[in-house]
């Protein structure tokens, strides 16, 4: 007879290692999960005025709090970048069994590799490193309008155009956010 103390000691294990994996596995690409909350998706929507005319990339797209919301309220075309493969099939399976499919592309892969020159918006919520590491990348590859909102952490060097305090959101519009370019 199994101890039953025994069992739920290798259940609780279980599910703390696939918990843990499931939201710091990403750690080393850009950022841990944790989803956006729905009033910083709101807000980051509103700032960057997305609808119908804009590819919005979503860099780090979860499960999608973003690219459902962009896609289907602002009719957004939207390409959801997501590097750990559970949360990929999670964004497919939403994806094909949701409205508007035909307006998301989800990517399976790291960000940092994509080329950002068709985002006329990018969203991100990521860890300050993360950030850091964009901004080059952004710079070389925006195009002149583009805008980026950023939820919790700024693109460091960078004016915002605007910033929400209560939802801790930040709007930069490319290229009037880099003072040399302007
Ligand atoms: C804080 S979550 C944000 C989730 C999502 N944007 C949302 O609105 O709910 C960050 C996500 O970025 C992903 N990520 C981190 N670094 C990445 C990289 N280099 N390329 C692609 N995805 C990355 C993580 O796996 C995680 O799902």
């Amino acid at each position: 007879m199994v101890d039953p103390t025994f069992v739920l000691a290798v259940v609780l294990l279980i599910v703390a290692v696939a918990t843990g994996y499931f939201v710091f596995a990403s750690f080393a690409f850009g950022a841990g999960y944790e989803p956006t909350p729905r009033k910083a998706v709101e807000k980051m929507l509103a700032f960057a005025a997305v609808g119908p005319d804009d590819t919005v990339f979503d860099l780090g797209a979860g499960t999608g709090a973003i690219v459902f919301r962009a896609a289907r309220r602002h009719g957004a075309r939207v390409v959801g970048v997501e590097v750990e493969p559970i949360r990929v099939l999670v964004l497919r399976a939403r994806r094909r069994f949701g409205p508007a499919a035909d307006r998301i592309a989800i990517h399976w892969g790291n960000f940092f590799r994509l080329d950002f020159r068709r985002a006329t918006v990018v969203t991100a919520f990521l860890w300050p490193g993360a950030m850091a590491r964009l901004r080059p990348k952004f710079e070389s590859e925006l195009t002149v309008g583009a805008r980026v909102v950023s939820h919790c952490h700024a693109v460091p060097g960078w004016t915002p155009t605007e910033y929400d305090r209560a939802t801790d959101v930040y709007l930069y519009r490319w290229p009037e956010c880099h003072g040399d370019a302007a």
